[in-house]
Formats: C-alpha cells, sequence, structure tokens
C-alpha cells in the first residue's frame, strides 16, 4: 500500500539544514537558564553526573529511536504510531496535543517576556531593585492561580510579535522557512553565547562562580530528586517525547546517517548547556562579588535567574552594560523561537498527514489558537498557571508518553526491526545493547521516576500550591489533552498511513 503521505513529502534541502533544525528545537530557553538553575541548586558540578548518565541512558537511545522511527516511517508521530498499530495512533497525538496545547503555550510567553527585556536593556528599565521589577512592576504577579486579575499588557504586544515570527517561518515551509530560519539562527545564537561567556570570564570574581559551578557537592547525589530533576531536563533539552524529531525526521532523504546524526544533536545540544552554564557562573560570581553577598544567596529561583539575577548583574557591568543586556535577551529570544516554530510544525505535520488540510491553513489557525491559548499564562496569575502547568506535563506527560513509546517500539513492533532500519541506512551501527535499552533500561528508568515523582506529589503537594489548584490546573489540563488525542485518533484517515513507506 504506497502512501501519498510519504510520495509528497517535503524534503530537507541539506543535510545540515536537518541538522540545524533539529539542534535549534533541542537548543532552546531550557538550555540557558533552566539547566544553570538546576546545576546551580542540585550540587554544581556533581549534578554533571546524574545529567551525563540520563543522557547516555534514556537520551541518546530515545533520540536513535525517534530520528529512525520517523526515517522510516516517513510520517509524523501520530502517523508513524499508527503504521505501526491503529490502536497506538493516540500516543502520537497524545504527544504532539500537549506540546502544541500545553508547553508552547507557555513557553512562546516566555519568549515574549525575553522580548520585553530584550527592549528593557536599552535603558535598563529594571532600575536597582530588578525583584521588584519583575514581579510586581511587569508581571504584576497576583498571589492565587484563581485570582488571574486582567491579561499585561506589555505581555500580549509581544506575544503578538512571537506568534506572527512563529506563524511566518512555520508557513514558508520546510525549506524555505525551518531550515532557512535555523541556518541563520544557530551560527547567530552560537556567536551570541560565545561572546556572553568570554566576557563573563573576564570579570573580576567571575572564577568564584566558576568554582561553584565546577565542585562537586556530591552528597546531593543521594536525593533522588536531584536524580529526577536530571532526567526531566535530558528529556526537555533534547525535545524528546515531544513528537517533533519524528516530524524532522520524516522529512530526511533514504540516505541519512541515523545514528551519526543523534550522537551530534544529542551531543551539541549539552555541550551548548555545559558552555552556556560558565557564562552563567561568571556572571553570578561576579555579582556575589560586587554586592559581597555568598553566591548561594543571589539567585531563589529558576525563572529568578534570567529576569531577576541577570538583570541585576547587568545593571552593575562598568561597560556596555546596555549591550550586554541586549545580547542575553536577544539570544534567549532566538532560542526560544527556534524551538517553538519546531512543536508547531510537528503539530502541522500530525494534522496534514491525517486529514490533507492545506498546511498553511493548518499553520494559521494553529498560530491563532496558539496566541489565544497563551493569553491566560500573559494574566496576572500567569506564572503560577505556567509553573503547575509545566511541572505536569513535564514530569508526567513527557515521561509517561515515552514510556508508552518504548513499549511499542520494543514490544509491539519489535526493536529488531528498527534496528535493521536504522543499520541499513547508517555507517555507524547500533548494537543489542540499544534494543535491550529500548526494551528494558529506559522504560525501567523512566518508571521509577514516574513512581518517585507520583510519591512525592502525594506527600508534599508541589510548589505548595493547593491540592485543588494542582489538580484542576495540573492533572485536569493534561487529562483534556488526553482526551482529546483519543477523539483525533479515533477519526478515520483519509487514505490509510502504511508501513515502511521508504522503498
Ligand atoms: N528543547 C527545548 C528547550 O530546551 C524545549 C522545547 C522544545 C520547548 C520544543 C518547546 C518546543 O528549551
Amino acid at each position: 500500500m504506497e502512501n501519498n503521505i510519504a510520495q509528497h513529502r517535503p524534503q530537507w534541502k541539506s543535510h545540515l539544514g536537518f541538522v540545524l533544525a533539529a539542534v535549534g528545537s533541542a537548543i532552546g530557553l531550557g538550555n540557558i537558564w533552566r539547566f544553570s538553575y538546576l546545576a546551580y541548586k542540585n550540587g554544581g558540578g556533581a549534578f554533571l553526573v546524574p545529567y551525563l548518565i540520563a543522557l547516555f541512558v534514556v537520551g541518546i537511545p530515545l533520540m536513535i529511536l525517534e530520528i529512525g522511527l520517523g526515517h522510516k516511517m516517513r510520517g509524523s508521530a501520530p502517523a508513524s504510531f499508527a503504521s505501526i498499530s491503529k490502536k497506538w495512533e493516540w500516543l502520537g497525538w497524545w504527544q504532539i496535543i500537549f506540546v502544541m496545547f500545553g508547553i508552547v503555550l507557555y513557553y512562546s510567553v516566555i519568549i515574549s517576556w525575553c522580548l520585553n527585556f530584550f527592549f528593557f536593556s536599552f535603558n535598563l528599565s529594571w532600575g536597582s531593585d530588578p525583584n521588584t521589577f519583575f514581579f510586581q512592576k511587569f508581571l504584576m504577579l497576583s498571589d492565587n492561580p484563581f485570582k488571574a486579575g486582567d491579561i499585561r499588557l506589555p505581555i500580549v504586544l509581544s506575544l503578538v510579535v512571537v506568534w506572527f515570527l512563529n506563524w511566518f517561518i512555520v508557513f514558508k515551509g520546510i525549506r524555505r522557512g525551518l531550515e532557512q530560519a535555523n541556518k541563520i539562527f544557530m551560527p547567530l545564537l552560537f556567536i551570541l553565547t560565545a561572546t556572553i561567556v568570554f566576557w563573563g570570564l573576564r570579570l573580576p570574581g567571575a572564577m568564584s562562580g566558576i568554582r561553584v559551578y565546577l565542585t562537586p557537592d556530591f552528597s546531593r547525589l543521594s536525593d533522588v530528586r536531584v536524580w529526577m530533576d536530571a532526567f526531566s531536563q535530558i528529556f526537555f533539552t533534547l525535545s524528546l517525547g515531544f513528537g517533533i524529531m519524528i516530524a524532522y525526521a520524516s522529512y530526511l532523504p533514504k540516505k541519512t546517517a541515523i545514528v551519526r546524526d543523534s550522537l551530534v544533536i544529542s551531543g551539541v545540544n549539552c555541550l551548548f548547556s555545559i558552555f552556556a552554564g560558565f557564562g552563567v557562573f561568571a556572571i553570578l560570581g561576579y555579582m556575589a562579588k560586587t554586592t559581597n553577598q555568598p553566591i548561594n544567596e543571589v539567585v531563589k529561583e529558576s525563572i529568578g535567574l534570567a529576569f531577576v539575577a541577570f538583570p541585576k548583574a547587568i545593571s552593575l557591568l562598568p561597560h556596555f552594560s546596555k549591550l550586554f543586556g541586549v545580547l542575553f535577551f536577544g539570544s534567549l529570544v532566538i532560542a526560544g523561537l527556534s524551538s517553538s516554530i519546531s512543536i508547531i510544525e510537528a503539530f502541522t505535520s500530525g494534522v496534514v498527514d491525517k486529514f490533507h488540510y492545506k498546511r498553511r491553513t493548518v499553520v494559521s489557525v494553529l498560530s491563532v489558537l496558539g496566541f489565544l491559548g497563551g493569553l491566560i499564562f500573559a494574566t496576572r496569575a500567569g506564572l503560577l498557571w505556567l509553573d503547575i502547568v509545566d511541572h505536569f506535563l513535564t514530569q508526567y506527560g513527557l515521561v509517561i508518553a515515552a514510556i508508552f513509546e518504548c513499549i511499542l517500539i520494543g514490544w509491539i513492533y519489535k526493536t529488531g526491526v528498527l534496528r535493521s532500519h536504522i543499520n541499513n541506512y547508517s555507517s555507524w551501527k547500533v548494537g543489542s545493547w540499544w534494543s535491550f535499552c529500548i526494551r528494558a533500561t529506559v522504560p525501567l528508568v523512566l518508571i521509577g521516576l514516574l513512581l518517585s515523582s507520583l510519591q512525592q506529589e502525594f506527600t508534599d503537594p508541589y510548589g505548595g500550591y493547593s491540592r485543588l489548584s494542582l489538580i484542576i490546573i495540573g492533572r485536569d489540563w493534561l487529562l483534556i489533552t488526553l482526551f482529546m488525542a483519543v477523539i483525533v485518533a479515533s477519526h478515520p484517515w483519509k487514505a490509510e498511513p502504511s508501513q515502511g513507506m521508504i522503498k
């Protein structure tokens, strides 16, 4: 049964274009401040131990799986899973629905905060008290998720810009949109980040920050939370379980180095995080020195790292402080956009594969919905909603979806079939260790992770929020996306997806 999804499928213009786009999706806001913050909170250099273990045990095997699957099936996540078994199509929809109607909604709002701060940098608008500025003047944060208050105009205005850019890039298609944008974004991001890191390292006090970054506090490794943070960060940062890598790989030509690409994408992403961490810690060291505070008192939470500690440090710089702010927030906007466009693409390809709607119509409708859905995160309770939704979608949604993905590929489709496809097209072969990882190690590790998150949820509700708000905003958000996925999956296909579309 030859399939017209495969026949009319667009293709990346160049191999480098694919790698840059995948790296662009992986490198995002999460790499710059989420990673640094987690390292800072979880024992500095010691955090690199669980982080690298998570990369090798779960990250790389799943990256190979997703790229291999997309390449073999030549379809989006729903189409690829449906080709294996119609009963599992819901899983693909669930992944792209909870990311499109969950993660990307608040992710775009964070990009719009960055855009605001980009402009604030021109005259250091945060003044001498960035904490009050961020929480009270900019977000006007309310004290309860159910007291949303009004929508913050500056955030909405930049949210319009962010969604316009998302729309514009994805609307132009794979080659002229995503590939082109990433070809500009990625080198620019590397240059900006390198400038920040080298600038930071030359500041007085930088070395005390680097010492905190690199000195391992191994006692932290006995805490399960540290391990949970490391594993969920690997998922988030590599965009795994999002359906993105499957969709991106479906636009690859037949001849592709699947294994090598998976290693390059994962490696570049993680090295980027570790590299950016030097910049962040150098700046924190500088700030600690100038304000005479110990480093572990300068940052209270991850959001605070980018929007409170950094602005403070920027104001303290003796020369070119405005330029530094512009570079820092500019690079966050670029890193964020190259990730948000990837999920819009993953969702669009799912809808086009199944319903054969016009791609451009889908992208336009999605961008409007994405903007409207993001408005809740632009209210005065936005940060609280963001925190709860992020916790549930990343700690549960991504992890549960990945467990099912491993069961489907490992036990129903059989890893051997996919492995021989991957090895057929790669000069670097994967051994039986990979099958073992997908069938046993990865799902077992993830199940363990899930159970400990659940246990913690009951003993110590997340973030000190009321149970009611966690249930209504967090759990129910996840359940509604699951419900939507089941409905869409039960809808008939316009043309049947078929297995092994590569001839
Ligand atoms: N990998 C991204 C990051 O680290 C996360 C992401 C990808 C978010 C795609 C949204 C869409 O920031």
